[in-house]
């Protein structure tokens, strides 16, 4: 068997059992359409920014004022790892910027349906306010998302499964996007 279709194995087989995991900028809702999901899933919710902030007793700004941002990717990618590790069937709200590792676009793919909640740099925009507690947006936070979204949204669409235009939606409207699409998902892979 070859490492592709190896893989394509991997992918179509129990995803029931598979992680969920939402990806996207911050601010596109992947903390509270994550939250409101495993309610309704009764599953588990893994919001990663909270278990590094957590784990290291820190906030984000300070992981990167005082370890820098090479040091948080190294955190945030061995949080995921272990994440993804878990029992199987979580739902993983994944801090905005974790794409940006192929190991990390690889691991999500491998071992989780994976949903861009897409937004425009409009909308994030309006959502980050003044990015407070956000590094990445620090100094012109307007500039930087629109730089970011222009960096990530490769990336982001390379590691999902499917997307979700999220602008016009609740978040109880993401959340049933987010399961129609999941339900669509397991149609397609039960019926091959
Ligand atoms: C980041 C996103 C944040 C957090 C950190 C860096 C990024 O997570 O991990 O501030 O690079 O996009 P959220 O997307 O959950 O806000």
């Amino acid at each position: 068997m070859t490492a592709a279709s190896s893989s394509q194995e991997n992918r179509s087989g129990q995803l029931r059992h598979r992680h969920l995991a939402l990806i996207g900028m911050m601010g596109c809702g992947k903390t509270t359409v994550g939250r409101l999901l495993a309610t309704q899933l009764d599953r588990t919710v893994v919001d990663l920014d909270a278990r590094l902030v957590s784990n290291h007793n820190m906030s984000i700004s300070d992981m990167f004022s005082l370890h820098g941002e090479s040091w948080f990717r190294d955190a945030e990618s061995a949080l995921l790892v272990d994440a993804l590790r878990e029992t199987s069937g979580e739902v993983i709200s994944v801090g905005g910027g974790a794409v940006v590792r192929a190991e990390n676009r690889h691991a999500l793919r491998e071992q989780a349906i994976v949903v861009w909640l897409r937004a425009t740099a409009e909308t994030l925009i309006v959502r980050n306010g003044t990015g407070a507690g956000r590094p990445m947006l620090a100094g012109d936070p307007a500039a930087r998302i629109r730089t970011l979204v222009l960096e990530r949204a490769g990336l982001y669409a390379q590691t999902a499964d499917f997307v979700i235009d999220v602008d016009e939606l609740s978040v109880a409207q993401t959340v049933e996007c987010v399961r129609a699409g999941v339900r669509s998902l397991e149609a397609n892979h039960w019926a091959m």
